[in-house]
């Protein structure tokens, strides 16, 4: 079975989505829509995480219990997806209950087979980071990774024997070299793991301290840690939400837990890619990954870890006031172009500058002008010299060097420019397949000016270069569609194809010489009108 299996991090929902989260998920939308064009059985998951201090105090903060916070933030998330077209399957919640089951199964196949353990514990809690440190990583009575202030705790609690996968791990990681990537990251992995000794992880915090949480099926004092909760996501979706999964049953007995182990008629862990941003990095490759060899369930194929936005420069935080919205960038820019800038100016993986006076350059030079003007000239000539129909295309010696050039690049038997667009697209290199599709789109202007269409006299060349023309814009749309599925759509209108792209399959519609003569164009409005800078 063909299948492609994609996740985002789960967000938490003390907040409100900034252009971090946005960022993800459309990676992981790209992602989904090209392997559906491939014709992949595709299960693309998002989702929030809803347990932990963070979710509970800040529900405290607006008089809210948890649970009502929760009900009420959620919909920011899936409010923006839908307006930034985000095609996600499925949207987990781990306050479903199928999930809190299927956690509660994993911690009691966990403390069976002896992978758990209860110790007393005291250490420096940060709260916001939700994590102990050690004495000797504090600095300063503060938190080394955020800085705030952390508190001195001694408690019992529970914790999962993660030490001794330590060399496993090591091992796993340089014998797959694409299980962490990019390679800086793979290495950052391999580094801490070499120059750390690696703990065991307190999974637990007392229900007096926290009750927001899913508790621990062997001891109703204690609930889970929320990480150790929130990564059980990728895998509990696959139980319940995934397409053809067996239903999980969910009884009033949560001890039953029995359909648990149950087989889906399509089994889909385990995934593709999990793709992350920077800083989860050592909770996704460490705890994750040592979690699953402890589970005894196959590891991720690939953990891809993202750079940071930050904002003239600056770390994007609330204080500051320079949280991009990504909201306010929809209705400014439209999705498309906002999703267009995201992955054209940043290589993915790389941390990146936002500034609106960026994706407006881009919009006005890649889209307005390279984009937009080559789909008006090319529709105002079919309307002018052929009545608003796809020509004929007709052979003809004299074009025949620039449209075999031209069909080459959609051609992936004759052509390495498809088959690289699609090796950059496995190797999640987002910029350089768009990079590669804008040479075609640049070569396809040259092409008419090379041609120059208005002073051709031979009726049969002229058909041909029209033909060649409007073939063209067809599929730069299909291999624009990824990133930017409603222009797709819309250039596909406007050449006449009254399907939309996800209709078909690459295989169907990558071809040269899929538009029909004789169809009658649309020629409506301009993709994208020109922004005056100062509008800002
Ligand atoms: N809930 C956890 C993830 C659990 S996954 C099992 C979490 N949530 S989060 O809402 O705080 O952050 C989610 C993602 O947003 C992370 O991947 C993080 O890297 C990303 N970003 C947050 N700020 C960002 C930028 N400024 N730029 C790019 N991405 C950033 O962590």
């Amino acid at each position: 079975m063909n299948k492609f299996y994609v996740t985002t991090p789960i967000y938490y929902v003390n907040d409100i989505p900034h252009v971090g989260h946005a960022y993800t998920t459309i990676a992981a939308d790209i992602l989904a829509r090209y392997n559906r064009l491939k014709g992949r059985e595709v299960f693309f998951l998002t989702g929030t995480d809803e347990h932990g201090q963070k979710v509970e105090k800040a529900a405290k903060e607006k008089g809210r219990t948890p649970q009502e916070h929760a009900d009420l933030m959620v919909e920011n998330f899936k409010t923006l997806w839908k307006k930034l077209n985000i095609s996600n399957d499925a949207f987990i919640r781990t306050t479903d209950s199928e999930h809190k089951k299927i956690v509660q199964a994993m911690l009691q196949r966990l403390w069976d087979k002896g992978e758990i353990e209860k110790r007393a514990y005291s250490g420096w809690y940060c709260m916001p980071d939700e994590r102990f440190w050690t004495e000797s990583e504090v600095v300063n009575g503060n938190c080394p990774d955020c800085g705030r202030p952390v508190e001195h705790i001694e408690e019992e609690n529970y914790f999962f024997l993660m030490s001794k996968y330590k060399d496993g791990l090591m091992k796993y990681i340089k014998d797959n070299p694409f299980y962490i990537m990019p390679e800086t990251r793979k290495n950052e992995v391999l580094g801490f793991l070499k120059n750390n000794v690696l703990g065991d992880l307190c999974i637990s915090r007392p229900k007096s301290r926290l009750s927001w949480g899913i508790p621990l099926p062997f001891d109703d004092n204690f609930v889970t840690y929320v990480w150790f909760d929130a990564l059980l996501n990728y895998y509990s979706a696959t139980k319940y939400l995934a397409k053809d999964s067996n239903k999980l049953r969910v009884t009033s007995n949560e001890k039953d837990l029995s359909l648990v182990t149950c087989h889906s008629s399509l089994n889909w862990w385990p995934a593709t890619h999990h793709l992350i941003g920077k800083d989860i990095l050592t909770t996704h490759c460490v705890y994750w990954s040592t979690m699953l060899m402890a589970l005894e369930l196959p590891l991720p194929k690939n953990i891809f870890a993202h750079g940071w936005w930050t904002v003239e420069g600056k770390k994007m935080s609330k204080s500051l006031g320079n949280v991009i919205d990504p909201n306010e960038m929809v209705e400014k820019y439209g999705a498309d172009a906002f999703r267009y800038f995201l992955f054209r100016e940043v290589p993915f993986g790389l941390d990146g500058d936002f500034s609106e006076e960026a994706l407006i350059k881009r919009t006005n030079t890649d889209l307005a002008n390279d984009l937009g003007n080559l789909l008006s000239r090319t529709l105002t000539m079919i309307e002018k010299y052929r009545g608003g129909k796809i020509p004929d295309a007709v052979d003809s010696k004299d074009r025949e060097h620039l449209e075999r050039r031209i069909k080459a690049w959609f051609d992936p038997s004759t052509t390495c420019i498809s088959i690289s667009y699609d090796d950059f697209m496995r190797q999640l290199q987002f910029h350089h397949a768009l990079a590669q599709l804008w040479k075609i789109i640049n070569e396809t202007n040259e092409y008419i000016a090379a041609a120059v269409p208005w002073k051709e006299t031979d009726e049969g060349i002229l058909s041909n270069t029209l033909y060649t023309l409007a073939e063209s814009l067809r599929l730069i749309a299909v291999y624009l569609y990824p990133f930017m599925p409603d222009t797709a759509n819309k250039i596909w209108r406007q050449v006449g194809v009254d399907r939309p792209i996800d209709e078909f399959s690459l295989k169907e519609m990558g071809n040269w010489g899929g538009l029909k003569s004789g169809t009658k164009i649309q020629k409506t409005e301009q993709l994208f009108p020109r922004i005056e800078l100062k509008k800002m």
